[in-house]
């Protein structure tokens, strides 16, 4: 069995999380790893199905992700898991979890600037926002409290998306963990 993890890609809407993500899986299960992303916008369609975006129910969604990523990690996959999660509360629950299930658990903070972001605007968010059609946006008007100490910060606006994915494998290298 391989050594299983969970990657954690916190940051801002459009900051790249699931890009580097799925490029680290490609990598990762040509070397043999078990893999699964856990998207943000897929769990929300289906396991988080309901759930809003104020605090609270963004908590239970982080909850929820967490949950499941465990359950993965202890098993021998690696679950890489790009999640805005805004609330470092909802992180550091999160990482406890993995600790009490004896799991390893990565935090990795995708760290675009906001102006990169909302320049890349993927899924138009920053536009409706600015417009008027949207609020609650992370990192515009909705909260986004930077992790303090993650495993790794992320500068995707200085480096291809290989070399943010292969920061995130040399990481993964240094704990043992692939
Ligand atoms: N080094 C890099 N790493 C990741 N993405 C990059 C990088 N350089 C440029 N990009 C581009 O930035 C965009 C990031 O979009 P992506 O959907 O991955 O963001 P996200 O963080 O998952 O956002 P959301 O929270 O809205 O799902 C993509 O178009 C990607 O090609
Ligand atoms: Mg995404």
């Amino acid at each position: 069995m391989t050594t299983g993890a969970t990657v954690w890609l916190t940051g801002l809407p459009s900051a790249g999380k699931t890009t580097i993500a799925y490029e680290l899986a490609g990598r990762l299960k040509a070397e043999g790893h078990l893999v699964e992303v856990l998207d943000g916008d897929e769990i929300r369609e289906f396991l988080s199905a309901g759930l809003g975006f104020s605090r609270e129910d963004r908590h239970t969604n982080v909850q929820r992700v967490g949950f499941l990523a465990e359950l993965l990690a202890r098993n021998g996959v690696k679950a890489l898991v790009p999640v805005i999660a805004p609330y470092a509360e909802s992180r550091d629950a999160v990482r406890r979890r993995h600790q009490e299930g004896g799991s390893a658990y990565l935090e990795v903070h995708v760290a675009t600037p906001v102006e990169v972001c909302s320049e890349r605007d993927v899924k138009g968010l920053y536009a409706k926002q600015a417009a008027g059609e949207l609020s609650g946006l992370t990192g515009v008007d909705d909260p986004y409290e930077e992790p303090e100490s993650p495993d790794l910060r992320i500068e995707s606006q200085h480096q291809s998306v290989r070399e943010s994915a292969a920061a995130v494998h040399a990481l993964l290298t240094e704990r043992g963990l692939a």
